[in-house]
């Protein structure tokens, strides 16, 4: 009789279902030789009262192992362990030793310095102290409702066809939801042919860069200007042209001066809450930069990764809602909506530009993940989005007010900053203290920071982000209490 019961353990607290413990439990002890080939195991009912669980979940597992082909059951005889497992032996190559370790260096060479890691080297694990870049509060997230939605999209015939490969330009009926959603908030008089799904808003920008620019192409980009675009407008091989930013967002004056010198492919703006800065493009630039993009035929990248979080006015409409020659490729993300981790993103433009980014796209990765785009358009229809928005942007508003506050009184000269109309960040300067040593000291304390360097270029600016929209009120008073003690 074999001792069934020491070999599998259950563990009610487990995420896994009962049944699937047991029936990994026995492929277990069949691969490792405890349940033999051929051995006859106890019936269902048997065993379930062997393990104390119902004889539905122990006749669960069987089925489980029987569809893997694990054991057999043999009608009036009972269920066995098959005598050929269902395992897949890669044969050895003859007289060739395998690997004992992996080499950790090509012999080829690579251009490592071309592909240098940008950004936060590290993203902290939960649980710690940190003043981020300008992350929302990812424990906000409205996660059971999305769960909800996609367990209930798996099950519909409806959505079966998003399992199969489809579309690089992403599931038509999130196209279809963001058309009518972006026309009714954001102005935007598309249909889902105007739309491509990516992974995030990097991802639309690295996708424009690489279909507009050639090496030797000249960008325009703000000073200073969002990293991680700048990173991706060099790889592709353009020289940047740095234009200085204002109170009032980018300077048009100087983008004129630019083209009358020389041809000018791209222009990258962040109109809304200017990256690093947050300060918003008034609607004069604006319209003034379309007027420059029109006669001198140049593309404007328009990020607009974080447009549903304004606290101060009603947002002015993106400059794509003014494009009337199709200069504009309007970029946008559900990274700050819902979570960073949520790679949806999606680019409107012109249908020729769509179709042919989509082929480029395509290049990288043939589609995005349909289950996930077709859950996220259930989430825009049944309103869960929206809610969430009016939710966190009313306590990000106090957060940020709450923030601004603390600043002022604790940190008082060693810092200067302007209370951002929106985002989820206030960009400070550092007086006289230099900010790496700062954040040297915040960290022995318990504090983690950015340093500012990411935001250098040419220019130094001993300022950072600092992000109050994943702090909770008390989480503010500490977080600035350390930093207070760090000047
Ligand atoms: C200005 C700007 N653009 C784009 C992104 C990238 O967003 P995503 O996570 O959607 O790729 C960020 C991220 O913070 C950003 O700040």
């Amino acid at each position: 009789m074999i001792a069934i019961k020491e070999l599998i353990t259950i563990d009610k607290t487990s995420d896994t279902a009962i049944y699937l413990q047991v029936s990994n439990a026995i492929i277990h002890n069949i691969r490792r030789g405890s349940l033999r080939r051929g051995l006859k195991l106890p019936g269902s009912r048997e065993l379930a009262g062997i393990l104390q669980v119902h004889r539905k979940t122990m006749l669960a597992a069987y089925g489980e192992l029987l569809a893997q082909g694990w054991i057999e059951m043999i009608p009036r005889k009972g269920t066995f362990v098959v005598k050929d497992l269902p395992e897949i032996k890669p044969t050895r190559i003859k007289n060739v030793e395998p690997l004992a370790k992996y080499p950790v260096k090509t012999i080829f060479s690579i251009d490592e310095k071309r592909f240098a890691p940008f950004g936060p080297s590290n993203f902290p694990p939960p649980g710690k102290l940190v003043i981020n870049d300008g992350f929302p509060d990812v424990r906000l997230a409205p996660s059971e409702f999305y769960i909800r939605e996609l367990r209930s999209v798996a099950k519909q015939g409806a959505f079966k066809k998003y399992n199969m490969y489809g579309s690089a330009k992403g599931a038509l009926y999130l196209r279809e939801t963001l058309s009518s959603f972006l026309s009714d908030t954001r102005g935007l008089p598309i249909s889902a042919e105007n739309i491509l799904i990516t992974k995030g808003a990097q991802m639309g920008i690295y996708l424009a860069a690489h279909l507009l620019i050639k090496p030797g192409d000249n960008v325009i980009v703000g000073e200073p200007s969002y990293f991680a675009a700048n990173i991706t407008f060099q790889q592709a091989g353009a020289i940047l042209n740095r234009v200085p930013v204002d109170e009032y967002g980018i300077d048009v004056d100087k983008i004129e001066a630019i083209c009358k010198k020389k041809k000018i492919r791209l222009l990258y703006v962040i109109p809304h809450h200017h990256h690093p800065t947050t300060v918003t493009l008034i609607p004069e630039r604006r319209i003034r930069l379309l007027e420059l993009a029109a006669n001198y035929k140049f593309a404007i990248i328009e990020d607009d990764y974080d447009y549903d979080f304004h606290y101060t006015s009603n947002p002015v409409l993106p400059m794509a809602s003014l494009d009337n020659h199709g200069n504009v490729i309007y970029i946008g993300t559900l990274s700050k909506t819902l979570v960073p981790a949520t790679r949806v993103g999606f680019m409107v433009a012109p249908e020729n530009f769509i179709n042919t980014v989509s082929h480029l796209r395509r290049t990288i990765d043939w589609q995005g993940d349909s289950m996930m785009e077709v859950a996220i358009a259930g989430l825009y229809r049944n309103g869960t989005i929206e809610r969430h928005i009016k939710k966190v942007v009313k306590l990000y508003h106090e957060r940020r007010d709450h923030f601004c506050a603390l600043l002022k009184e604790k940190m008082g000269s060693h810092i200067s900053f302007k209370i951002p109309d929106g985002g989820m960040s206030v960009w400070t300067k550092f007086n006289k203290v230099d900010l790496k040593l700062v954040a040297e000291r915040a960290a022995k304390k318990g504090l983690l920071m950015s340093d500012g360097r990411i935001y250098n270029t040419n220019a130094e600016y001993n300022a950072s982000r600092l992000g109050f929209a994943s702090l909770n009120l008390k989480e503010q008073d500490k977080a600035i209490e350390i930093l207070s003690t760090c000047m």
